[in-house]
């Protein structure tokens, strides 16, 4: 071989290495600002057009979360609970979460989804579990600071599990070498769902909007009732105890004019024509409560696709 080829082999490598040393950055995902950072506009857009009848929920959570990923040194880790009746919203809005921090959105590797009666099934595995978990959160927190953990069904959570984590929610600097205070912790569940749709049932009668809600009284009764639940994952949990929860955030039982905004999204999702009339019949079919006013939607706006898709 004449030096001619061996100059240009060397040089076709050395070039390609720093390419695709690149190309690496771009396909695999890191914990960088290339694949981390934070869309406000685009959350507050999704929130508007997207998610329909929480006005409350959308507030907060544009609150809490735009306050702490604006905040390059928080205190503690950001730590919401959302609360409220089935379909209502609650896994929906932490996509939207998720969408608009991580690129990859509920793909992320940096995104940690825990489905209580899942992942937890064995109550005599309990402290297996609690070690596991423990692991799991801080060797993840160890490759990025900026994880998200998500808890769903709550309610179903064997009780004393959560209380394992909760030196991972409070303001230590660190734990181990390792601080926590740029994770994002959100913890779902239907526990509280009862006095949610109680209130807004008390604010429909009076005639008050929706939105009307206290949010003080609602908070209050959320954060007492789950705590006072012996089986639910909140039940006497030092999680409530130490009030390391931020945001408690009510998910308000949603209306037939909501489930025809549902219909017509996923019309819009699935490319078809956005029928307002097949929106408004399938809307009528669903089941409402209580029995003679059929104010609410029972299963909100879950399962419709499968109904959609039978009708259209
Ligand atoms: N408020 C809403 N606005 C827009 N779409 C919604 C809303 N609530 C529910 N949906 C739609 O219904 C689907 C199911 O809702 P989601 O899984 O968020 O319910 P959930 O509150 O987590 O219910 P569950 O308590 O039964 O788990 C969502 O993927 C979304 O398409
Ligand atoms: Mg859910």
């Amino acid at each position: 071989m004449k030096a001619r080829h061996i100059y240009l082999l060397l040089y076709l490598f050395v070039t390609t290495s720093v390419d695709s040393f690149n190309l690496f950055s771009y396909v695999y995902e890191r914990c960088d600002s290339n694949w981390i950072s934070f869309n406000a506009k685009g959350l507050q857009n999704d929130l508007d057009t997207r998610l329909f009848g929480q006005e409350i929920a959308a507030l907060l959570i544009m609150k809490a979360v735009s306050r702490f990923m604006a905040n390059d040194n928080p205190k503690k880790p950001l730590v919401l609970s959302l609360h409220g009746p089935s379909g209502t919203g609650k896994n929906f809005v932490t996509e939207l979460i998720a969408k608009n921090i991580y690129k990859k959105g509920m793909e992320s590797d940096f995104v940690n989804l825990f489905v209580a009666s899942n992942h937890f099934t064995h109550s005599n595995k309990m402290e297996t579990y609690k070690s596991q978990l423990k692991q799991w959160i801080h060797g993840n927190v160890t490759q990025c600071e900026r994880s998200m953990f998500i808890f769903d069904n709550m309610d179903k959570m064997h009780p004393g599990l959560i209380d394992a984590i909760v030196p991972f929610l409070n303001y230590y600097n660190k734990i181990d070498g390792v601080s926590f205070r740029k994770v994002i912790f959100i913890f779902i569940s239907n526990a509280g769902a009862q006095i949610i749709t109680q209130t807004a049932l008390e604010l429909w009668k009076n005639g008050q909007d929706r939105t009307e809600i206290k949010l003080k009284d609602v908070e209050k009764y959320i954060s007492e009732s789950v705590f006072n639940n012996n089986s639910s994952g909140f039940w006497h949990s030092r999680l409530i105890e130490e009030n390391l929860v931020d945001y408690f955030v009510p998910f308000l039982p949603l209306e037939y004019e909501h489930v025809v905004q549902c219909l017509m999204a996923l019309m819009k999702a699935n490319g078809l024509p956005q029928k307002r009339n097949v929106a408004r019949r399938i809307a009528r079919d669903q089941i409402y409560f209580p029995k003679f006013e059929r104010v609410f939607s029972l299963k909100g706006c879950k399962g419709l696709h499968n109904r959609f898709c039978d009708d259209v």
